[in-house]
């Protein structure tokens, strides 16, 4: 067994592609958790030819992943006639901005162990993880199995996120399987990060005070402002998945929906931008099934533009309610 950090460039995105590269040899089909956005449609397919079969989760067990909708994927593939090679998670999962429980990556990983397929985890937003539900990595649960069955775990992460340093280009790919890490060392000569870029990542990085402190620092803030947008919205009406991490939360506007699908559902997002003038994901760029449901970030913009926005929604909310009495 081998495991080896590897510096390769353009991050998170590329990664995914440098890793769907590296297993081309085995994957022509990848089972994919509720993942934001098109640019994963993009970065995956259109590059390696991978085709995506989404894992149908809704909202009665909070979207959590379930060994029924793995399998449900799985068959889907190959009634298509997909070989299906692996599945990839986001955790923290970008739409949801919540964790994968414990237990939920244990039956991944058998899922993954029965089929004999890989599981790739991007963790791109592990040390943003802001309220008591703790982040647990895959690697914590194969370590806990001694690492058996390991060489088909490949974890993925770039600075982009936590470290808000999405202009360095600078990501990982952390495998336990040699043909992985050789092959990713291999193409990584084609993606190299300048010196001045990893000299500088190195002292920061190694900075134990100041790393400890920021990721202290950005924790809290990213708490207080999802309390302020979930507080915000659920003053008008609106609920949002209880989410513990990224820089997201998903908004549940199924009420507002002329019609329950994703026609309904693309029309709604239509009417916020023209009217409120707000670009919120709908569910359906997402891969999700079930209508309704939006993806808002909050931790991209000031919080006095924040409280625009969520002064906004509120007019909006209020002409919905007049004219529905009307
Ligand atoms: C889960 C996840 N992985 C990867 C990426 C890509 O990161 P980057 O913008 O650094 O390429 C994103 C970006 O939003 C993401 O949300």
């Amino acid at each position: 067994m081998l495991c080896l950090f590897l510096l390769l460039t353009i991050l998170g995105n590329n990664l995914h592609h440098a890793t769907m590269q590296i297993l081309e040899l085995y994957i022509i089909c990848i089972l994919i958790f509720l993942l934001h956005f098109y640019r994963f449609d993009r970065d995956l397919r259109w590059r390696t030819g991978v085709n995506i079969v989404p894992i149908h989760c809704n909202s009665s067990n909070n979207f959590q992943i379930t060994p029924q909708a793995l399998q449900a994927a799985y068959e889907e593939a190959q009634s298509m006639n997909m070989k299906v090679s692996g599945v990839l998670i986001t955790n923290p999962s970008n739409p949801l901005g919540i964790t994968i429980q414990r237990s939920v990556l244990e039956e991944i990983l058998d899922f993954v162990t029965e089929k004999n397929i890989h599981l790739i985890s991007d963790e791109i937003y592990s040390g943003s993880v802001f309220s008591s539900n703790e982040f647990v990595s895959v690697a914590e649960i194969l370590e806990a199995r001694s690492y058996k069955g390991a060489e088909r775990v490949h974890i993925v992460y770039s600075l982009s996120k936590d470290l808000g340093l999405p202009g360095f280009r600078v990501g990982t790919v952390y495998s336990y399987n040699d043909k992985v890490v050789t092959t990713a060392r291999r193409m990584s000569s084609f993606t190299l990060i300048s010196s001045q870029t990893q000299q500088f990542l190195a002292n920061m990085l190694s900075d134990k005070e100041f790393t400890e402190k920021y990721i202290n620092i950005n924790r809290e803030r990213l708490k207080k402002r999802y309390e302020m947008i979930v507080e915000g919205l659920r003053s008008v009406g609106i609920e949002c998945l209880k989410g513990n991490a990224g820089l997201f939360c998903w908004m549940n506007m199924s009420p507002l929906l002329k019609e329950t699908s994703k026609e309904g559902e693309l029309e709604l997002w239509n009417e916020i931008l023209k009217e409120v003038r707000l670009n919120i994901s709908p569910g359906c760029s997402c891969h999700c099934s079930e209508a309704g449901w939006f993806r808002v970030c909050f931790a991209n913009m000031s919080e006095q533009t924040l409280e625009i926005a969520l002064d906004r929604i509120r007019k909006f909310m209020a002409k919905r309610i007049r004219t529905k009495k009307e």
